[in-house]
């Protein structure tokens, strides 16, 4: 079964309730993530794992391991999960920890990828969908697509469409494995 990470407005998951997979669970690192009210409209177990209330980051995230393994979670999509998970989080769910980014990696890690590529002027960006390791945005790549940069008021519109239709599509693939 699926588990979904989210930190913000929660439109991947969104893709991925409306593709039908078997969703177990969505967790956040916090309370006012729009991707959890989403998932409890969907009927899905929701909870926020906050850093204030946890001694530190490995005893948040072995809680929120914890809880996923509850719910039958085998693999963990990272959804616009925008904290790093422990070491101690990855080898809970060894190579069934995956991310949606939006850039073509190894360009333009991190938070702000599509900024990035345009401050960078480049004709052609993407959306890439990797392996999480212990990096920033640096696992081994799964999917990527690419996505032209021109029209620029477009560009995060056209990129979030690719997102929405790979990621669901990278995630079926490999619920079947
Ligand atoms: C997406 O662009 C994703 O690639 C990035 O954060 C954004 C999250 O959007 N990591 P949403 O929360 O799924 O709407």
């Amino acid at each position: 079964m699926i588990g979904v990470l989210v930190s913000g407005e929660g439109s991947n998951l969104q893709a991925l309730i409306d593709a039908g997979l078997p969703l177990a669970a969505v967790a956040s690192n916090r309370t006012d993530a729009r991707g959890l009210a989403r998932a409890e409209a969907a009927g899905l177990p929701a909870r926020a794992f906050e850093l204030e209330q946890h001694a530190d980051r490995n005893a948040r995230d072995r809680e929120m391991a914890d809880w996923l393994q509850l719910h039958d979670v085998d693999l963990v999509v990272l959804a616009g999960y925008m904290h790093l998970l422990t070491p101690g989080f990855l080898e809970r769910f060894p190579d069934r920890v995956v991310n949606v980014h939006p850039s073509l990696l190894p360009q333009f890690p991190g938070a702000h990828a599509i900024d990035d590529a345009l401050a960078a002027g480049v004709a052609t960006t993407g959306v890439t969908v990797h392996y999480v390791d212990d990096g920033l945005d640096t696992g081994t790549v799964i999917r990527q697509e690419t996505v032209e940069v021109k029209p620029e008021e477009s560009l995060v519109e056209r990129i979030h469409a690719v997102e929405h239709r790979i990621l669901p599509e990278v995630v079926a693939e490999l619920c079947a494995h």
